[in-house]
């Protein structure tokens, strides 16, 4: 008996021109490079120019990662992007790439995760694979947080960046072993109580306009190292895989030390963890396609290997996937 897999083919990656450095920041609030980087491992972060549209980073990593799948936007049956920095409040970002793209069939829409958005756009577009409703899938995580950051607010101003990563996944069968390439698992979960640890302060519905990003960033540190430790030991136990397979971790890039945190509990090496946090900065539903797009163009990741992402996000939303690469 023959198993339906989602198959990485391709993947694609886009920063801003702009990069801003903690230097720079220290010189419009209160802060330091020393406090920055000891703090969170960030360095520098890229930031959108005035009129590039978070569909503009989504284009480019999208064309990317189908020139990587030697593909082109009418071979893709299903676009998902990932964000919560849409262009508009509708439509989705995803019709406006699209449209850039050429895709003129098949289904196109955005999902809400914030952080975890890559992880939860990855999962439906493996579903619909799965279920037999769609062949190929474009999915993108892409953002402008720059756009909802109060910048006079230096416990969450200096954390986040602008960007965009894509991936095509395509259909494949195989044995359905965990030896198979593909997405093996992916496993979500949300818990609403935890709003107030990390939300927007404004929206179509309640204030009318976007908002800022608010944060707790104490308590979302502690429940981060938590959930994504225990999501990617979930996963591990749902595929049967020792955490001693895994070849490349890619977490969500929000802060250093909560990377390391998460990969002691793991019992990872640095070695084995992808790290962008320090260039890139939190560029949230971006951040995981934007490691793996890197890793993979500059060949850490290799064909067979075992890849393990995992992200955290407002909500509070989590979740994980395991590819056989
Ligand atoms: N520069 C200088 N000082 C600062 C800055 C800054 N940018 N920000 C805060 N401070 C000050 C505070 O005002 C406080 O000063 P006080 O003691 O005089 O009151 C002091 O530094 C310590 O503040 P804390 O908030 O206690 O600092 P903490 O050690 O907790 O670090 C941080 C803050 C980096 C935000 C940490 O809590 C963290 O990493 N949390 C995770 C948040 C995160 O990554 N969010 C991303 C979104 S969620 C996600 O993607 C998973």
């Amino acid at each position: 008996m023959t198993t339906r897999r989602s198959c990485a083919v391709g993947t694609g990656a886009y920063l801003p021109e702009r990069v801003v450095t903690n230097d720079e920041l220290a010189k419009r609030i209160d802060t330091s490079d020393e406090w920055i980087t000891s703090r969170t491992g960030i360095r520098q972060r890229y930031i959108a120019a005035d009129g590039e549209l978070t569909s503009d980073l989504g284009i480019a990593a999208a064309r990317r990662a189908l020139d990587d799948a030697s593909m082109t936007g009418s071979d893709i049956d299903l676009l998902v992007v990932a964000t919560s920095t849409p262009d508009e409040t509708f439509p989705a970002t995803a019709t406006v790439i699209q449209k850039a793209l050429g895709m003129t069939r098949g289904a196109a829409f955005d999902v809400q995760a914030v952080c975890s958005g890559f992880v939860y756009a990855l999962a439906t577009a493996d579903n619909f694979i799965k279920a037999g409703q769609a062949e190929t899938a474009l999915v993108v995580g892409a953002e402008t947080f720059s756009r909802i950051l109060d910048w006079t607010d230096r416990t969450t101003c200096v954390l986040f960046g602008d960007g965009a990563g894509a991936m095509v996944l395509r259909a494949e069968d195989g044995a359905g072993t965990t030896a198979d390439r593909g997405i093996l698992s992916t496993h979500l979960h949300a818990d609403g109580r935890y709003h107030d640890m990390l939300y927007v302060d404004g929206g179509p519905s309640s204030t009318g306009s976007a908002g800022y990003l608010r944060m707790q960033g104490r308590e979302v540190f502690r429940h981060g190292v938590e959930k994504m430790a225990a999501v990617v030991e979930e996963a591990l136990e749902a595929t049967g895989l020792p955490a001693e397979q895994i070849d490349w971790f890619i977490p969500h890039q929000a802060n250093k030390r909560i990377i390391d945190g998460t990969s002691r509990k793991l019992g990872l090496g640095p070695e084995r963890v992808v790290m962008t946090i320090d260039r890139h900065a939190n560029t949230s539903a971006a951040s995981i396609p934007l490691a793996v797009a890197e890793a993979a163009a500059d060949g850490r990741i290799q064909a067979g290997q075992l890849v393990v992402l995992e992200a955290l996000g407002g909500g509070l939303t989590w979740g994980s996937a395991i590819l056989r690469w």
